[in-house]
């Protein structure tokens, strides 16, 4: 290969690392809309039932809706996705949560802000398909856990903001901290406007030359035509799959692995942590407003950043199984230690010592950090790669709309009855309960999930083309 050669493919090589930046920015972004959504509520809750002086069952609602809005927007995303493109879908998204962070921030009453939170749902949902879809199919093989991963990333910094955001403000202050969101939708739209939909979706739409001008722009291979052609030789078997064929036999392996790593992530407990962790260091001894939420803030916000930024680094190296089984012993270990440490502080309540007491919350603590760190390299970030990638192109928008609407309805699920899960067997069943979870997370994972590291989405399709036609 002569020098010009190299230095031009070195140019080229340069110029595609700045624009697949910014593809992992709109990825980030569409990361922190997700977040800050879910954790910003906890505080702000307090200051919206002053205000408007609604019934528990209102408050309720309006926490849990936005979780029903993502599950329907996570629905219609794949379809939408499909259609008018990943690029328009994530704008249609970014648009619309701008609108109901608004209405959300403005709200005159509790029926309006519901509205609110629902169309806040409705565009996360919507994001929560499309910019993981985008990610994986802009990135290069090499990089794409490291793409997905970083969607995780972009969470966890959401939930983090958020936490800090309720730290900082008074609850008084709810409609800026609603409101305040808004400004990261304007964030999403501005980051994607310059960047162009994904080779594969111009190429399922026929439109060629565009196919050929995104791959160059943000991949950048030394030849990209032959790129093209590969991923257009799969396209000329592609039609546009129907609900039937996304539901029929010969997919049917790669949508139940989806579907249940989907909801392994929510039963497993994160989000009972995440919404609750106040409640959990309440309950486990601190005693003031401030050192809960100091502690929920680092120990599990924190925390939470730092160990997803691990996975960034490791999971294409690594590979997703390694990570998924490690990771889901630290859950389950530390689960059932929570378990213990709340076993020992109801024995306190019964005549125990104060010492016993403190022990308690602070091996509650470790355990809840361990617990965070654990989810956050494995399940937290594999999972979403995993439900970007191994389903086949034809049914892939579709596939991933359903896992991801059965993760929104787990999470919603979890959300909405563990404090009466606590109420009525007890925070040490309960805990137990999330860790048997994770042991059976772990032998069906060991067994059904297949090693996708550094295969193409094409040979991850050829795969379960092979095994079905083994099968038959
Ligand atoms: C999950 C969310 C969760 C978050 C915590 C994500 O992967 O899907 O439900 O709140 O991780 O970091």
């Amino acid at each position: 290969m002569s020098t010009d050669v190299v230095g031009i493919e070195g140019q080229a090589g340069q110029r595609a690392t700045k624009w697949l930046w910014l593809v992992g920015a709109v990825i980030a972004v569409s990361g922190i809309l997700f977040g800050y959504d879910q954790g910003v509520i906890s505080g702000a809750l307090r200051g919206i039932e002053d205000s408007f002086k609604v019934s528990t069952t209102t408050t309720e609602i309006i926490t849990s809706w936005v979780t029903l809005g993502a599950l329907v927007g996570a629905l219609v995303a794949g379809v939408t996705a499909d259609r008018i493109g990943r690029r328009s879908a994530l704008l249609l998204a970014g648009g619309l949560f701008v609108v109901g962070a608004i209405v959300e921030a403005a709200a005159p009453g509790a029926a309006i802000l519901v509205v609110g939170r629902l169309v806040v749902g409705f565009a996360v949902g919507i994001a929560s398909v499309a910019a993981p879809l985008y990610a994986a199919e802009m990135a290069p093989a090499h990089l794409r856990g490291r793409f997905v991963s970083g969607y995780q990333l972009g969470i966890t910094f959401g939930i983090f903001l958020a936490y800090l955001v309720d730290e900082l403000m008074d609850s008084a202050d709810w409609r800026l901290m609603l409101g305040v969101s808004s400004f990261v939708g304007i964030a999403l739209i501005i980051a994607i406007l310059p960047l162009p939909d994904t080779p594969r979706w111009y190429l399922k739409v026929g439109r060629r030359s565009e196919a050929v001008e995104a791959l160059e722009k943000v991949d950048a291979p030394p030849d990209a035509e032959a790129a093209i052609a590969i991923i257009e030789a799969e396209a000329a078997s592609d039609v546009q799959a129907s609900w039937e064929v996304a539901f029929s036999k010969r997919w049917r392996t790669p949508l139940l692995i989806g579907v249940g790593l989907a909801v392994f992530q929510q039963i497993t407990g994160i989000n009972a942590i995440i919404y609750y962790a106040d409640k959990i260091f309440d309950a486990a001894g601190f005693t003031s407003v401030a050192d809960q939420t100091m502690a929920t803030t680092w120990a599990v916000g924190g925390v939470n950043v730092l160990a997803t930024l691990v996975a960034v680094m490791f999971v294409d190296r690594l590979g997703r199984k390694p990570l998924l089984l490690a990771g889901l012993v630290g859950m389950g270990l530390s689960l059932a230690v929570v378990g213990i440490a709340f076993q020992s502080l109801g024995d306190v309540q019964h005549g125990g010592s104060a010492q016993a007491a403190s022990d308690a919350g602070v091996i509650t603590l470790v355990a809840l950090v361990v617990y965070i760190a654990s989810f956050a390299f494995s399940m937290g970030p594999v999972v979403w790669t995993i439900i970007n990638e191994i389903y086949p192109r034809e049914v892939r928008g579709r596939m991933v709309s359903v896992a991801t609407a059965f993760n929104w309805f787990s999470a919603w699920l979890v959300s909405q009855f563990f404090l009466t899960l606590t109420d009525s067997i007890g925070e040490s069943a309960t805990f137990w309960m999330f860790a048997s979870f994770c042991l059976i997370a772990f032998f069906w994972i060991l067994r059904y999930v297949p090693e996708t590291k550094e295969r193409t989405l094409e040979e991850i399709e050829e795969m379960w083309q092979k095994r079905f036609d083994a099968r038959e």
